[in-house]
């Protein structure tokens, strides 16, 4: 049964300390939701927790944090843990924790691919496996993912990345299927550049950011998917990036092939411009 109100429902939201998860708690605060933020910066979890209480002062729902890095098993059933044992019950799981980096496939470690996708793709399993039994004894809990367009695209410089993204895609497809009829519902966001502390790290160059979707936007559309239980929520307002959207939902190889070429046009400009 879709979630359509929020008011004292339960919601655990992790990369609460930063960009679309802590736009999402403050919007989940503003409708009357508990909320608990995770995040493994704990500085920025407790700054974040002071904004979310502060950000509406009429809110009727409670506002607690933990330290959690979502790539540890046992910490996030702690958090899953924390949030029942606190409030009772547990509606809503936001995985927005994430890292994104680019780079060269040659330049691109192993290490570096691990870790994206035990941050990003196993972070997001460590949640369900943690939430799941309290949500199917409630019969009733809902699942937001952040995947990214780049979880229906090849991007280049952004093969980890992206292979992270696809992996949530995939993850949340199987998961729909095999919670169907159970009560528990999962909505898979797929935004194109938002402008939060992610897009102005190093290695992003090459990557034509153009951040067209603030944060407190994409937390909007969250809830509105949420209340009406939509499977995709995808925003990518950039025309280049919708364009490719389209294409690559008839025919992936036109798709690739377009954007294979715009990136060695880039990258021969880019070379002859050095070269001056
Ligand atoms: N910003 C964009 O352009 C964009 C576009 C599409 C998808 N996304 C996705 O949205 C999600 C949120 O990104 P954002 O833009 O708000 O970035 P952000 O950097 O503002 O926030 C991410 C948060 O995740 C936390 N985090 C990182 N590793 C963690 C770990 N191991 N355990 C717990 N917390 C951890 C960070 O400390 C940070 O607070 C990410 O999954 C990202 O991939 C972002």
């Amino acid at each position: 049964m879709a979630l359509t109100n929020f008011a004292d429902t339960v919601a655990v939201i992790t990369g609460g300390a930063s960009g679309i998860g802590l736009a999402t708690a403050k919007a989940l605060h503003a409708k009357g939701a508990h909320v608990v933020l995770a995040d493994s910066n704990s500085r920025g979890l407790q700054q974040a927790e002071e904004q979310v209480r502060q950000s509406t002062t009429e809110a009727q729902g409670k506002v607690v944090s933990m330290t959690t890095d979502v790539t540890n098993e046992q910490q996030v059933q702690a958090l899953m843990q924390k949030a029942v044992e606190t409030f009772g019950r547990l509606d809503l799981v936001v995985a927005s924790a994430g890292i994104g980096r680019g780079g060269s496939i040659d330049e691109f470690t192993a290490f570096e691919m691990q870790t994206m996708m035990n941050i990003n793709f196993m972070g997001i399993y460590h949640c369900v496996r943690a939430a799941l039994p309290t949500m199917r004894q409630q019969q009733a809990g809902h699942f937001v993912f952040l995947s990214s367009v780049a979880g229906k695209l090849g991007v280049a410089f952004l093969t980890g990345y992206c292979a992270s993204k696809w992996a949530v895609r995939g993850f949340s497809s199987a998961l729909r299927v095999e919670l169907y009829g159970t009560g528990i519902d999962v909505t898979t966001v797929y935004p194109a550049w938002v402008e939060t502390p992610m897009v102005h790290q190093e290695k992003m160059e090459h990557l034509n950011v153009r951040a067209m979707l603030t944060a407190d936007q994409v937390a909007a559309e969250i809830l509105q998917a949420v209340r009406e239980n939509r499977r995709d929520l995808t925003l990518a307002p950039n025309p280049d990036i919708a364009l490719l959207l389209e294409i690559m939902k008839s025919d992936p190889d036109k798709a690739e092939q377009l954007a294979g070429e715009a990136f060695r046009r880039q990258m021969a400009q880019l070379s002859a411009q050095q070269s001056k």
